[in-house]
């Protein structure tokens, strides 16, 4: 049986280290998804709705993975750190098809990274609780990684091609309706 005292060492307050951490990629998902956002606008002005369509998609999965960070947080009885601005304010990108899905997919990378330094702090934090729950992101960033590699090989292949670009938009529109 234990004794009082030995009761009382136990802590379920998380590592300091990691819970900036996680507040740093709650800055980034929300960051994401304001770049999504960004993108969706630009390409509904340039007249691609299926992909407008396809990154306002992207842009409100991107603020439900930092729901998903704010709510474990708020679990574990710690306030996270809303994020009160973003860095679009000084953003511009000139219209390129290409150049937005392969910066969408440095951004990716960008945050894969900052998950997997989450993961290698909670091994050697030994926080099996915080580790087994950044799996899911650590599953998302590999599919969202292949997604954008996927887009960019197709419109390197179509290049120039109005049709190809035609289907591209309906295929990404499509895709976002059937989800
Ligand atoms: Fe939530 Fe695509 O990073």
């Amino acid at each position: 049986m234990y004794k009082r005292k030995e009761l009382k060492k136990i802590s379920n307050t998380l590592d300091k280290e990691i819970i900036n951490l996680i507040n740093e990629q709650i800055w980034l998902e929300n960051n994401a998804s304001f770049y999504y956002l960004y993108l969706s606008t630009q390409f509904s002005m340039n007249g691609y709705s299926g992909i407008s369509k396809f990154f306002l998609e992207q842009s409100n999965e991107e603020r439900e993975h930092m729901l998903k960070l704010v709510e474990y947080l708020l679990d574990e009885d710690i306030t996270p750190q809303i994020p009160n601005y973003n860095y679009l304010e000084d953003l511009e990108e000139k219209f390129n098809i290409l150049s937005h899905f392969e910066n969408s997919l440095m951004n990716e990378k960008r945050v894969s990274s900052s998950i997997n330094d989450i993961v290698s702090k909670c091994k050697e934090k030994g926080d099996i609780k915080t580790e087994n729950f950044m799996q899911w992101f650590v599953i998302e960033q590999r599919e969202e990684e292949n997604k954008f590699k996927s887009i960019i090989d197709d419109i390197k292949i179509i290049g120039d091609s109005g049709s190809g670009l035609y289907e591209l938009n309906k295929q990404l529109g499509s895709v976002t309706e059937e989800e």
